[in-house]
């Protein structure tokens, strides 16, 4: 993203920490010493001191077989316990956990006591259909609060969640319950959306159909009311949620788990067309994201109220708005909609009615809120804000000034947070009340995280310099492996520096003079459209699915609001496709990613074109096609079986 590098040069604003907010601030220049004496001793401290442990354990990292990692191997606990129980043990019960806000209007109080009951129901409610420890459930719910209780009840009993994006369709939904070998499905009769009810439920049906797609794993699909759409009902198969947790007892003792069971797999989009289902574990999971939520967002449990707007779909939303925040015992926001409905405001209007103290959005959004104009948050009291974070993509330096200047006052911190699925929690961010920020960069990594920027050989590159994002220390939140397929892990993650055992990150990056990190973008075949992930493979597979397309190449092409959108390059069958115009072509291929994968994927805009530009070996040079979609100069073409092609599909797209 050549952005980033021009304004690299250019970016000299720096903004020291308040005397006030250094002054109350929870993360100090001790843990960057703590963690630099002795890596280990530092993460054992952390675990200690943020989680409760049903047995101690006494070994910190056992990496004698990489890259497959234990953490905290010996000790054993209770996920769910540590982010309730504990809580109301302590005296915190009457603390709301939840300030739940539904697009309608409609709200939700739930305080640690009540939501501890309503998990401690849901776990007796799984047990009661059969599901045990190890066991997979799925769940495809809209942000309501039982998607939080569903997740927790799954942990809570050993079992493992695996969330799909609400968004999603059957097809997606229909590889994930596959993938997984799922027992239950989690959904729901609709929920709100840009102030309209979706359907839930029907993809779900669609998805799990034995005529079209096969007999499935799926014993159970239970049905949370929350949308009131008309429901088909397979007797034998589905549930009402409500129906389960009237007869549930909430009285559960939570068992201790192994520090390495697993909590959840989370699918993602990997360099190929089949999503990567990202497997994370119990002990060292739970740590990276207590210990990040707590100094990253600078929290503090008895005064803040704390918002982070992301979907549970997205690792975002299972680390900041599920696992950490809860395990701190934190106050919180969930907002079910989106952020300008009914009305451009709406957002704001949360933050003022709840008093938010600590927000959490992505760059995507902020943009867009600064086409619509300051006078919409300007017309809200926002004063409650004390932090600002950033996360998903790179936030450009003009966006973090926004940021902090209109919805901050000029006067809060801004963190831009670096990380992944497969990091599990925040790995490169700077501490507010500690580091000078520097708007447009990620900065510095979290104390206890070892990351460096190499060249192709894997040595550092000096500052100045950039090159590729390496990780090279495990850490706590890692993930350990994906999903069934332990080979693809080791080649994915760590084959490219398998000699100095690095974790390569899929990312570009920079060093400045100072040392700092700014980052470039993927390397990868990986677009990044509104913060989220999705493969070129994935939806090329998905356009030559379609019977009017003989070949397609996608592509991420950069856009001033979603940071990169789809675009597609097809090759029509014109046997199939003759009795289309081209704007039907264009509309139909479009609906049918939609179908395939989700409205996320659609391509913005698809060409059609009579060839695409491919090496002797038939790969396709997906950068050429960057340069005709972001209207560059078209680079070196030497590589090109046919050299002509380029111009051939520059004088058709124009
Ligand atoms: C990108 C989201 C720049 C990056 C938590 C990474 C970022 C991918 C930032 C992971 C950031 C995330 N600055 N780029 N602060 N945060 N990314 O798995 O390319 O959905 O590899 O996790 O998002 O996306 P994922």
């Amino acid at each position: 993203m050549p952005d980033n590098i021009d304004n690299l040069l250019t970016e000299t604003r720096r903004f020291a920490p308040s005397d006030e907010f250094a002054a109350g601030a929870v993360a100090t220049d001790a843990l960057y010493r703590e963690a630099s004496d002795d890596r280990l001793a530092f993460w054992a401290a952390r675990s200690r001191e943020l989680l409760t442990w049903q047995k101690p354990f006494t070994e910190v990292l056992d990496w004698s077989n990489p890259p497959f990692a234990k953490w905290f191997a010996d000790g054993r606990l209770n996920v769910a316990y540590n982010c309730l129980d504990r809580h109301v043990e302590e005296g915190n019960g009457d603390r709301v956990a939840i300030h739940w806000e539904g697009e309608p209007g409609d709200s939700r109080t739930i305080t640690y006591a009540e939501l501890t009951a309503d998990v401690k129901r849901a776990a007796n409610a799984l047990l009661s259909l059969g599901v045990k420890p190890g066991d997979r459930v799925v769940i495809y719910l809209p942000l309501v609060p039982e998607a939080v209780v569903s997740m927790l009840a799954v942990a809570r009993i050993g079992a493992v969640h695996s969330v799909v994006f609400g968004g999603f369709s059957a097809e997606s939904i229909r590889a994930r319950v596959d993938d997984a070998g799922a027992k239950v499905v989690i959904t729901a009769d609709g929920g709100w959306r840009k102030g309209a009810v979706s359907a839930l439920k029907p993809a779900v049906d669609e998805a799990l159909e034995t005529a079209t797609h096969g007999e499935t794993t799926v014993e159970k699909v239970i049905v949370v009311k929350r949308g009131g759409n008309d429901v088909a009902w397979d007797d034998s198969r589905d549930v009402w949620w409500d129906d389960l947790m009237e007869g549930a007892d909430d009285e559960h003792v939570a068992e201790a788990f192994e520090a390495e069971h697993p909590l959840f797999i989370l699918y993602t989009s990997g360099t190929t067309g089949k999503p990567k289902g990202i497997l994370h574990t119990s002990g060292g999971y739970l740590t990276g994201a207590a210990y990040s939520h707590r100094n990253v967002f600078d929290l503090h449990p008895e005064t803040d109220v704390y918002w982070s707007t992301a979907d549970i779909g997205w690792i975002t939303g299972h680390t900041y708005v599920v696992y950490g925040p809860l395990a701190n015992g934190a106050t919180q926001v969930i907002y079910e909609g989106t952020p300008d409905s009914p009305e451009p405001g709406r957002w704001w209007d949360v933050i003022e009615k709840y008093g938010v103290t600590l927000f959490y959005a992505a760059p995507t959004a902020i943009r867009g809120f600064m086409k619509a104009g300051r006078q919409i948050p300007a017309a809200r009291d926002l004063s409650s804000l004390r932090l600002l974070g950033s996360v998903g993509e790179p936030i450009n330096p003009e966006a973090w000034i926004w940021y902090r200047d209109v919805i901050g006052g000029g006067a809060t911190p801004v963190v831009d947070t670096w990380w992944q699925t497969e990091t599990g929690s925040i790995m490169i961010s700077a501490l507010p009340g500690v580091t000078t920020l520097k708007p447009g960069s990620a900065q510095v990594p979290l104390p206890g995280i070892a990351i460096d920027v190499v060249d192709d050989r894997g040595e550092p590159v000096g500052n100045g310099e950039g090159g590729l994002l390496v990780i090279t220390e495990p850490w706590p939140s890692m993930l350990r492996g994906i999903w069934g397929d332990p080979d693809r892990y080791r080649e994915t993650y760590w084959e490219k520096f398998a000699d100095k055992g690095y974790y390569f990150a899929g990312d570009g990056a920079r060093k400045d003079e100072d040392g700092d990190i700014w980052l470039l973008g993927r390397v990868d075949d990986v677009m990044n459209v509104s913060g989220h992930r999705l493969s070129t493979a994935e939806i090329e597979s998905a356009l030559v699915s379609h019977p009017i397309v003989a070949e397609a190449a996608v592509v991420g092409a950069a856009d001033e609001t979603t940071g990169q959108a789809v675009v597609a390059f097809v090759i029509l069958r014109t046997s199939q496709a003759d009795s289309m115009t081209p704007e039907e072509a264009v509309a139909a291929l479009r609906n049918h990613v939609g179908h395939e994968i989700g409205a996320i994927a659609k391509p913005k805009t698809v060409l059609i074109v009579a060839e695409l530009p491919k090496t002797r070996s038939g790969k396709i040079m997906r950068r050429l096609l960057r340069d005709v979609a972001e209207g560059r100069e078209i680079g070196d073409t030497t590589t090109l079986a046919d050299t002509s092609v380029m111009q051939v599909i520059h004088a058709q797209v124009g």
